[in-house]
């Protein structure tokens, strides 16, 4: 059975006192999880959360890295800084970063690369805009997302990416895709790895939904069979909202 991983996404919210206090809200809701909880955050929130979720069961990630590994590329971070940060996971192909930063499949794959070379784990995000499933095309980008970010990436490595479904149309719109479509859509993501690598690879690989999760519909999200987590962005910032997550995957995981 797959583990379910539960990953919070700050964005761009919580300065350091904040992020330090909503660590520690988290950390006790964390302790008995059966689950891996992550919390993804700002840049210069990074050494005040690790120091935070130093004893706890509470694993940190960043929201971006570079491909190169040093250079004239301003504003941007190595994954090699991360790494000695002392940070485990990083968010790589947001839709919010595909909108707004330019990213595209390609420099995804290629931060994707660097990430898994330095040493992190990457949370690889994909998921189609709502046109694109109006126009009934949700497995095609998926798909094409899915293998162009993973393209030169060995099979070995596949225990070090999760894989986050997005539906760009559900992220902070309180319209959540129904547990159907996202257990519709990971299974598509699902026989892409199986393509791609094994049938073995795409059962062991965890693919989580994003978008609107929250503390009202996680368990129904978590149950589904191809659903092995949530990418959580506003119900991430509130701990009680948070913990209720946590808590459902962890009754997810005891069945
Ligand atoms: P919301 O949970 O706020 O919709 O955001 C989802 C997301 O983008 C997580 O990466």
């Amino acid at each position: 059975m797959r583990k379910i991983v539960i990953a919070g996404n700050w964005k761009m919210n919580k300065n350091r006192a904040e992020a330090a206090e909503l660590v520690k809200a988290i950390a006790p809701k964390a302790e008995d999880a059966l689950c891996d909880v992550i919390v993804c955050v700002p840049f210069t929130d990074l050494d005040v959360v690790c120091n935070a979720a130093k004893d706890t069961k509470i694993k940190v990630g960043a929201q971006n890295c570079h491909w190169a590994k040093s250079g004239a590329y301003t504003g941007e971070i190595s994954a090699d800084m991360l790494v000695e940060a002392g940070i485990e996971y990083v968010i790589i192909g947001h839709s919010e970063r595909r909108q707004y930063f330019g990213e595209t499949d390609i420099t995804v794959n290629q931060r994707v690369k660097a990430a898994l070379e330095a040493g992190l784990k990457v949370i690889l995000c994909v998921g189609e805009l709502l046109e694109e499933r109006e126009q009934g095309i949700t497995a095609e980008i998926c798909s094409m997302q899915v293998k162009i970010a993973l393209t030169d990436i060995p099979a070995d490595q596949l225990d070090n990416i999760i894989i986050a479904y997005e539906p760009v149309w559900a992220i902070g719109t309180g319209k959540t895709a129904t547990a159907d479509q996202a257990d519709e859509v990971c299974g598509i993501i699902r026989n892409v790895i199986a393509s791609l690598y094994c049938e073995c690879c795409a059962e062991k690989v965890i693919i989580q939904y994003g978008g609107s999760m929250n503390a009202k519909n996680a368990a129904e999200l978590l149950a589904k069979p191809n659903v092995d987590g949530g990418l959580i962005g506003g119900a991430s910032l509130k701990p009680d909202d948070f913990g209720v997550i946590i808590a459902a995957a962890t009754e997810e995981m005891k069945k």
